[in-house]
């Protein structure tokens, strides 16, 4: 009789363990996936420092000059790949929404760290009516291990 309760209650035990390692594991996977939040006053504060001269407070940039990130196909596209690797490496010689824009956009990856990275694209990407998914500042140091 005890031993078929130690059976059980070895069998419970061993459920219970193993539902709650995959619940951890579930969370960590999705956690690392995307981000649902950030600094949103870091990400204004160092887009208005850092990018507003070209791309303007506004998100529209001047035309002929300077492109538009409000509805930029890179900023609301759902995989940010391009848009980590512009603002760490600049970009020169691109089209960006059809237009060639003679001035090349500087590259930031020695001047602002990940999570300032992370915040300024997150910012880009909530704004003026963007609605592009949010990036972690993992994403962007796993881009720029990549870059190098
Ligand atoms: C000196 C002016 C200047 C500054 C400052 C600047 N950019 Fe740019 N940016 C440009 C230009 C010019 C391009 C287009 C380059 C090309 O197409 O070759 C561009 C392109 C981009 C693009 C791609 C847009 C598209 O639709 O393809 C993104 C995203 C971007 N910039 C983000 C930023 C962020 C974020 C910052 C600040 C951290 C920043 N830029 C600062 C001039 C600037």
């Amino acid at each position: 009789m005890s031993g078929v309760v130690r059976k059980t209650l070895a069998i419970l035990v061993f459920l219970y363990l193993g539902a709650s390692t995959a619940d951890r594991a579930v969370g960590r996977v999705r956690q690392s996936a995307m981000a649902t939040h950030f600094d949103a006053k870091n990400g204004q504060s160092l887009y208005t420092t850092n990018c507003s001269s070209c791309h303007q407070a506004n998100g529209e940039g001047r035309v002929g000059a300077y492109p538009p990130l409000k509805g930029s196909g890179v900023v609301i596209k759902n995989d940010a790949t391009k848009h980590i690797r512009i603002v760490l490496n600049g970009l020169q010689g691109a089209k960006a929404g059809g237009v060639v824009y003679a001035s090349p956009m500087p590259p930031f990856g020695s001047t602002l760290d990940d999570s300032d990275i992370a915040d300024i694209i997150d910012y880009e990407r909530s704004s003026w009516g963007n609605h592009g998914q949010l990036v972690t500042a993992a994403q962007v140091a796993a881009e720029r291990g990549r870059s190098n």
